[in-house]
């Protein structure tokens, strides 16, 4: 078997940016209910010309550029989102032609939170069984369109973003040493966003036909999805780390989904680690779904924290309910192409 390492990294974030203080304008709350109870004190919001497409666009053409391989050499493209610009095409076909990936197989991977990491599942066994060598694997989520700006619930914990990394083939020791998902749909209403059946009527308004459409936006149980994470983040985590045939002692960082500081705390106590060792950006950029685990990896592999031979925790969950956790053993590549994208 081949290993799948991480050679290229990338991210987008929109440029507007919404900050606590402006909720406050919008709905009763403050920004000290919003840091004390989640961490987040900003997060940015898509544009117009920021279509799931576009965002996906400026995070790969920097994983591409930062793995050094022609778009043309690229094998599969997974891109994990719940919020396509279509049904049909894909949006990673979409983003082929963009990239000018001419030869790869492309799908959409819909987990939503946990979607980057079942795409890095998906994409790492690809490479693993020798079927292909170079992989891109998106996670790019637009979830602010989807929020209803009237719920103080909801609408204080999203953002949109995208994040990117190119997976090849190599025989070194590194890259995807293990990988856990799961699922369990009798969690399903606990957070979801309705949209049109596979009946192909519009399923939030009784009777109505697609002539009847209206706005649709996510609904969420707080307290049932907080409780499911806090034990899931641990639990998978933990899973991860025993299935690499690694100690818990032998993890260097934790990279997780960034949906509330106090979700991502209660993870890193379980993994023993302490937090400069947990890498955190919510303050910044809220709850991204599929995109905050590949932009907190493409900011970590920027910084220069990563060192060659470190094992990296990555682990998420999200609607479904759904979970994934993956560890990742960071390659001399990643070192190599540390300060890429601002420092030099
Ligand atoms: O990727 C997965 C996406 N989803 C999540 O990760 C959500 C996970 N859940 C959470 O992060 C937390 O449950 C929330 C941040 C959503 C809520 O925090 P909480 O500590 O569970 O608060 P709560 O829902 O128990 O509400 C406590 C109080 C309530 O008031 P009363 O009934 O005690 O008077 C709420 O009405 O806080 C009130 N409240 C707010 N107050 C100010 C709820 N939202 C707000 C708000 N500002 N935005």
């Amino acid at each position: 078997m081949r290993n799948a390492a991480i050679t290229g990294w990338g991210m987008y974030v929109p440029d507007q940016v919404l900050t606590n203080a402006d909720l406050e304008q919008m709905v009763e709350t403050s920004d000290e209910w919003i840091v004390s109870r989640t961490g987040i004190r900003e997060r940015r919001l898509a544009a117009e010309a920021d279509t799931t497409l576009a965002m996906s666009t400026r995070a790969s053409r920097q994983a591409i550029e930062v793995a050094g391989i022609d778009p043309a050499d690229i094998d599969l493209i997974v891109l994990a989102t719940v919020t396509p610009d279509k049904f049909m095409p894909s949006t990673a076909s979409l983003l082929q032609t963009e990239l000018g990936a001419h030869r790869a197989a492309a799908f959409d991977l819909a987990a939503a939170c946990s979607g980057f990491v079942y795409a890095l599942a998906v994409g790492s066994q690809f490479i693993q069984t020798g079927v292909y060598r170079n992989v891109l694997v998106v996670g790019t989520d637009a979830l602010t369109r989807f929020i209803d700006f009237t719920d103080r619930g909801t609408c204080i914990l999203f953002g949109d973003g995208s994040g990117a990394v190119v997976l090849q083939a190599t025989d070194a020791d590194e890259g995807v040493l293990s990988n856990v998902l799961g699922s369990d749909g009798r969690g399903a209403q606990h957070l979801y966003i309705d949209g049109f059946a596979s009946n192909g009527l519009f399923s939030d308004n009784g009777n109505g036909h697609i002539e009847d459409l209206q706005r649709t936006y996510m609904k969420m149980n707080g307290n049932e999805v907080f409780r499911f994470s806090v034990r899931v983040m641990g639990e998978t985590a933990i899973e991860a780390v025993n299935k690499a045939g690694l100690r818990l002692g032998d993890i260097d960082w934790l990279i997780p989904h960034q949906a509330n500081l106090r979700i991502i705390d209660a993870a890193a106590k379980r993994l023993d680690l302490p937090r400069d060792r947990v890498w955190v950006n919510l303050d910044r950029y809220g709850n991204t779904s599929a995109a905050s685990v590949p932009i907190c990896l493409a900011e970590a592999a920027d910084s220069g924290k990563l060192q060659q031979g470190m094992n990296l925790v990555l682990v998420a969950f999200g609607a479904g309910l759904s979970w994934a956790s993956s560890v990742v053993r960071w390659g001399a590549t990643g070192v190599r192409g540390k300060g890429f994208h601002g420092d030099g």
